[in-house]
C-alpha cells in the first residue's frame, strides 16, 4: 500500500539532504482535516537550514515536487506545510487492500526476528487473582500482535513455582495438612494453610527457619518435599487451566523458576569469576551502588539457596541460547522495576552477546484497584480472577436479557461479551497508569468499551444481513465518488492507519493504542452510519457504502481479536 509519510519525507528529502526517517518522524496529523492530511512542522529544521520556519516552508513549497496523483495540494499555515492527499489514490489504495489481503494490516516488518515474551506467570498454590490480570492480557495481545507483523514469537510462562514459600507451605502441610481439603478444593485450602503459617511464622522465628530449611532441601531434591511440591504443582496448574481457557490464552512454554534449579550454578560461577560477587552478611551479593542502583541483587541466601533474581539470570542464559532472541519482553507490574533493573544489569555480567542484554526489556504495568482499595495473598483479601470472569458474564447475562431478550446463543454472547469486556478494559488504559476497576464503566455499552466495539461490529454485519448479499461486492464494482463525503473519507483515513497503529503497539508494548485506535473506528463507524442511509434507492450508492461497511466489520474484528477478545455477530 502507498505510504503516504514516507512519500512526503522523500520529497522534503531531495530538497534538503535531510535523513528521510528523521523528516519522517517529523510529519504530524493535523487533529482538524482542514489543515491538511498530514503537516510537516519546519521548525524542526530552522537550526539545521538556519532559517525561520516560515521561510522555510515557503521555500519547500516552490522547490516541492509532487505527484497529483498522491497530493492534491499544499498549504502553508504558519510554520507548517500541509498536504491534502488525493482521496480518490487513498480509497482505491485501502479499499483494494482489504479485498485482496486476508490479514488486512499485517506486514512482513518482523521478519522472523525473534521475540520471547514472558507473562502471565502466576504463582503455584495461590489463587489466580486479579492482581494477574494485566500480565496476562498484555502479554497475550502482545503475542499476537508481534505475530501479525511477522515476528517468530515465544511465549512462556514463567510459573512461580519455587522459593521459599514453598518451604512454607510444606511446613504448613506438615503441621495441618490432615484439617484441609486439598484435592477438593486445592488452591483455596492451600491459602488457607499459607496464611497460617504465615501468621505462625511472624510469631515464631523457629517456625520461619524451619520453612527456610524446608526450601533449601527441595533444592536438594529431598523426596517428601519434591512429593509435596509436584502434588501442589499440579493441582494449581489444573485451576489456572480454567482461566486461560475463558482467556483463550496460550504459551509455547510453561518452563517455570524450578526448571532453572540445575541451571543456576553456571550462573553462580560465571559470576564469581567476574570477581563481583562478594559476600555480605554471609550471602552472596552484587553490589550495584556503582549502577546507580542502591539495593544489591541477592544472588544466593545465608543458608546457601538460591533466588528470584538468580533464576530469572539463568532463565536469559538460557533464552539467549534456545531462542536467540532479539527481544525478550517481561511483562510484570511496576512493583517489580527494581527487580529487572538489577537483574539486567546483572546480565551484563555473564559474558553474553551484547544483542541480548539490549533485547531485554521490562514491560511494567499499573495496578488493577479496586474501589475498596489494593489486595494481597497474604491478608488473603483478593479477588480470583476465573470470579472476576464469571461475575462479568453474568452481569452481560443481565443487561442481554435487558436490552435483547429475543437473542438467540445468549450464554455464548454473554460469555463473549463478559470476558471481552474484561479484556478491553484492561488493555484500554494505557499500561503504566493504574487502573480502577469499575463494573458500570466496564459493561457499559455507550462507552469506550469492549461491549461497544462488539455492538458495532454486530451492527456492521447485521448491515450486511440487511442487504441480504449473497457476496460482499467486488472493489471493481465500487464506484470511488460515492465515498468522498466527510464520514466516509474519515473512515477511509482510520483503516489506512491501521498497520501503522499495529506497528506503533510494538514499537511501545503498548496493546492501548490498538484499543483507542478500535474506539476511534467505531466511533467513525457510528457518525457514518447516522449521517448516512445505508438502504438507498441508488444501487450504485449502497454498494459503495455496503462496502464501506463490510470493511469496517473486517478491521474491528481483526483488531479485537488481536487484543484477545472474541467477536459475537449479533448482541
Ligand atoms: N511469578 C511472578 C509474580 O507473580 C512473576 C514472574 C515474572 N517473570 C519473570 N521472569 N520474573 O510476581
Amino acid at each position: 500500500m502507498i505510504q503516504f509519510k514516507s512519500e512526503i519525507a522523500k520529497t522534503i528529502n531531495k530538497i534538503t539532504s535531510i535523513d528521510e526517517n528523521e523528516l519522517k518522524n517529523y510529519i504530524e496529523i493535523p487533529k482538524d482535516t482542514k489543515n491538511g492530511d498530514y503537516a510537516f512542522p519546519c521548525f524542526h529544521l530552522a537550526k539545521k537550514l538556519k532559517k525561520s520556519p516560515q521561510i522555510i516552508a515557503e521555500e519547500l513549497k516552490q522547490k516541492i515536487e509532487i505527484n497529483p496523483e498522491i497530493i492534491e495540494k499544499i498549504e502553508i499555515a504558519g510554520g507548517y506545510l500541509n498536504f491534502y492527499i488525493n482521496k480518490e489514490k487513498l480509497t482505491k489504495e485501502v479499499l483494494k487492500e482489504i479485498e485482496q489481503e486476508k490479514n488486512y494490516g499485517s506486514s512482513k516488518i518482523g521478519n522472523g526476528k525473534n521475540i520471547v515474551i514472558d507473562y502471565s506467570a502466576p504463582n503455584i498454590a495461590k489463587p489466580f487473582h486479579i492482581g494477574h490480570l494485566r500480565t496476562t492480557v498484555i502479554g497475550a495481545a502482545l503475542y499476537k500482535i508481534y505475530k501479525y507483523l511477522g515476528y517468530n514469537v515465544t511465549g512462556i510462562n514463567h510459573i512461580g513455582d519455587y522459593g521459599t514459600q514453598f518451604g512454607k507451605l510444606i511446613q504448613g502441610y506438615k503441621l495441618w495438612g490432615e484439617e484441609y481439603n486439598i484435592d477438593q478444593d486445592p488452591i483455596n485450602e492451600l491459602t488457607k494453610i499459607y496464611i497460617r503459617i504465615n501468621q505462625a511464622c511472624k510469631e515464631d522465628e523457629k517456625i520461619l527457619q524451619e520453612c527456610r530449611d524446608n526450601f533449601k532441601k527441595l533444592e536438594e531434591g529431598d523426596p517428601y518435599c519434591v512429593e509435596l511440591w509436584q502434588k501442589f504443582k499440579k493441582l494449581s496448574l489444573q485451576e489456572f487451566q480454567k482461566v486461560y481457557d475463558m482467556l483463550k490464552c496460550e504459551f509455547d512454554s510453561w518452563n517455570g523458576e524450578s526448571f532453572y534449579s540445575d541451571k543456576m550454578p553456571e550462573v553462580i560461577e560465571k559470576l564469581e569469576k567476574t570477581g563481583k560477587l562478594v559476600e555480605s552478611q554471609g550471602a552472596k551479593i552484587i553490589d550495584l551502588k556503582e549502577n546507580g542502583i542502591n539495593t544489591p541483587c541477592i544472588i544466593e541466601k545465608t543458608n546457601g539457596s538460591t533466588t528470584y533474581a538468580t533464576r530469572d539470570l539463568a532463565a536469559i542464559l538460557y533464552r539467549a541460547r534456545t531462542y536467540d532472541y532479539d527481544k525478550a519482553l517481561y511483562v510484570t507490574s511496576y512493583e517489580q522495576n527494581l527487580h529487572f533493573k538489577q537483574v539486567f544489569e546483572v546480565a551484563k555480567l555473564l559474558g553474553l552477546d551484547e544483542k541480548y542484554i539490549k533485547g531485554l526489556e521490562h514491560v511494567s504495568y499499573g495496578m488493577v484497584l479496586l474501589p475498596t482499595g489494593k489486595m494481597s495473598t497474604r491478608e488473603g483479601n483478593m479477588i480470583k480472577l476465573e470470579d472476576l470472569l464469571q461475575e462479568s458474564i453474568t452481569r452481560a447475562e443481565q443487561i442481554i436479557e435487558q436490552k435483547n431478550p429475543e437473542l438467540q446463543n445468549k450464554k455464548e454472547v454473554a460469555k463473549k461479551v463478559g470476558i471481552g469486556a474484561i479484556i478491553f478494559n484492561d488493555l484500554s488504559t494505557n499500561r503504566v497508569k493504574d487502573e480502577i476497576f469499575e463494573w458500570d464503566q466496564v459493561l457499559n455499552f455507550q462507552g469506550e468499551t469492549g461491549p461497544y466495539i462488539q455492538y458495532t461490529y454486530a451492527r456492521t454485519q447485521s448491515v450486511l444481513q440487511k442487504a441480504q448479499i449473497q457476496q460482499i461486492p467486488s472493489i471493481e464494482t465500487i464506484n470511488i465518488h460515492n465515498l468522498q463525503d466527510e464520514y466516509s473519507q474519515n473512515i477511509i483515513k482510520q483503516l489506512y492507519e491501521f498497520n501503522e497503529t499495529l506497528i506503533q503497539v510494538t514499537e511501545k508494548n503498548e496493546p492501548s493504542i490498538l484499543a483507542r485506535y478500535l474506539i476511534t473506528v467505531a466511533k467513525a463507524f457510528s457518525s457514518f452510519y447516522n449521517e448516512n442511509r445505508i438502504m438507498v434507492e441508488d444501487k450504485d450508492l449502497q454498494n459503495s457504502r455496503i462496502y464501506l461497511t463490510y470493511a469496517v466489520g473486517k478491521i474491528l474484528k481483526t483488531g479485537a481479536e488481536l487484543l484477545g477478545m472474541e467477536m459475537p455477530e449479533k448482541m
